[in-house]
């Protein structure tokens, strides 16, 4: 049967409908991995519009996959081999409606961007924390449905610590307004939540109130030469205990990465000396940090544990530092990335380490011609490992051991009691390799309630819930 996407132009005007060449950079994932089948783009300019796409795609049973900057890194949305969808952008929805620097908080609508919303926090004196490399592009929407984390999560949490209240229009295109911005609220569940990190499974995120933070005026980075990879957690315990609540970043870059973006974008190596790892540490205060960075670095270089550090000393040399982190990832930097495997798992913080090892044994056994490295966010357990084939020549002996290279990463992180997706949501990348994480009991519960929010399996069927 044929269906006529007309009516989707008589809601949200016939220009925001795209299909063909004008939707083809949305109907793909940012890693090119996956191609949508889709009807169309439809780009909705309200909360009312949304709901009447929804309405829309109920009469004519249409499946929906929300999606705001199509960063994401594990294909939640783009829409595919479940019958005839819509992609539902909420881009047009970049509006920050109110900031509230006495109630500390802001309230945006889903498509604003993060480096927007840090910019005008930043004007009122205020902080949003959230950041990472995507800012520019990442939209806030996007960021609840996957529970993002990124560079400051080991000071203010993650996406869903931010998140005072949501509005969303639920699969039969009813909209729920919960955009309270209480501090306490004990009234029962807290459904809020239940939307944060659900990936466009239980309804479409329109609007948020999102927490303000204290700003850090003085910020400081320093990047340190590890010891070896051993004294990585007693860097981490150091530099926690020596600059407390000015903890704000604390992250983990493999020489072999440092080396590949210098070369990739013809930056100078920050540091004469060479190790194997290195630490990123950022401390922030409303009060100058120089000298609780230096003391720190002196203690860990006195306890052996650092070999040497550099300290960012102008404001330059600090995006210097920070660039090197932002490209770490392999899609900018290796042709073969999409046939590698990226991680996102966490561990318990205190084996990180032992898990690094893990993997590198694992790949080196079943494919030693492959490049392992991996970097990551200390402070949270979670670490990027990327096991990846160089050449065109290795690329058929790499996807032959690929499933079984996974199974047995997916089993040492099950076994040490960790996560697949600590930051970038399980998506279509994660979903069938998710299920031996939780038990049955987690997954029945998980599939009621999707059952109940989505009786029809609407809203981005073949994301997240992995098949009975
Ligand atoms: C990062 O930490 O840089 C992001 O999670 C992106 C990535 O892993 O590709
Ligand atoms: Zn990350």
């Amino acid at each position: 049967m044929t269906i006529d996407i007309a009516g989707l132009g008589q809601i949200v005007g016939d220009s925001n409908v795209l299909t063909g060449k004008d939707a083809e950079a949305l109907f793909t994932d940012a890693r090119k991995v996956h191609f949508a089948e889709a009807l169309a783009v439809v780009r909705p300019a309200s909360t009312d519009e949304v709901a009447a796409v929804v309405r829309w795609c109920v009469t004519n049973d249409v499946a929906i996959s929300s999606q705001g900057g199509n960063t994401g890194l594990s294909g939640g949305a783009i829409p595919w081999g479940s019958g005839p969808a819509v992609i539902m952008s909420l881009q047009r929805m970049n509006q920050i409606e109110k900031l509230d620097p006495d109630g500390w908080t802001m309230t945006v609508q889903a498509g604003v961007l993060i480096q927007t919303m840090q910019e005008a926090a930043v004007a009122e004196h205020r902080l949003f924390a959230p950041d990472w490399g995507a800012r520019g592009s990442a939209t806030i929407g996007g960021a609840i449905a996957t529970d993002a984390g990124g560079n400051n999560v080991v000071r203010y949490g993650n996406m869903r610590d931010q998140i005072m209240g949501v509005e969303v229009v639920m699969a039969d295109g009813e909209i729920w307004n919960g955009l309270r911005s209480l501090r306490k609220d004990s009234s029962g569940y807290d459904l809020k939540q239940l939307f944060v990190g659900s990936e466009g499974t239980l309804g479409i995120i329109t609007r948020a109130v999102v927490k303000l933070h204290q700003t850090t005026p003085h910020e400081q980075s320093a990047l340190a030469a590890l010891s070896s990879l051993d004294d990585l957690m007693d860097v981490f315990a150091l530099a926690k205990d020596s600059a407390g609540d000015a903890l704000t970043a604390f992250e983990l870059l493999p020489e072999v990465g440092i080396q590949k973006v210098c070369d990739t974008y013809d930056l100078v190596h920050p540091m004469e000396t060479r190790a194997d790892f290195y630490v990123l540490i950022k401390l922030g205060s409303n009060r100058p940090v120089t000298d609780l960075l230096t003391d720190f670095l002196a203690l860990a270089a006195d306890a052996g544990q650092i070999t040497d550090a550099v300290v960012a000393a102008t404001p330059e040399q600090e995006i210097k530092l920070w660039t090197l982190r932002d490209e770490l990832p392999p899609t900018g930097l290796y042709t073969h990335h999409a046939t590698g495997i990226k991680m996102d798992t966490a561990v318990p913080i205190a084996r990180m380490g032992e898990f690094h090892n893990s993997v590198r044994e694992i790949a080196a056994e079943l494919a030693p011609y492959a490049l392992t490295y991996g970097f990551g966010h200390v402070g949270d357990g979670n670490l990027h490992m990327n096991v990846l084939p160089m050449g065109e020549a290795d690329i058929a002996k790499f996807k032959s051991v690929k499933p079984e290279l996974m199974r047995r990463i997916d089993e040492l992180t099950f076994s040490m009691g960790g996560t697949l997706s600590a930051e970038h949501g399980v998506g279509r990348d994660l979903r069938d390799r998710v299920v031996g994480q939780k038990s049955s009991v987690e997954w029945k519960l998980m599939r009621t309630i999707k059952a109940a929010l989505d009786p029809d399996n609407r809203l981005n069927p073949g994301v997240l819930i992995p098949d009975p």
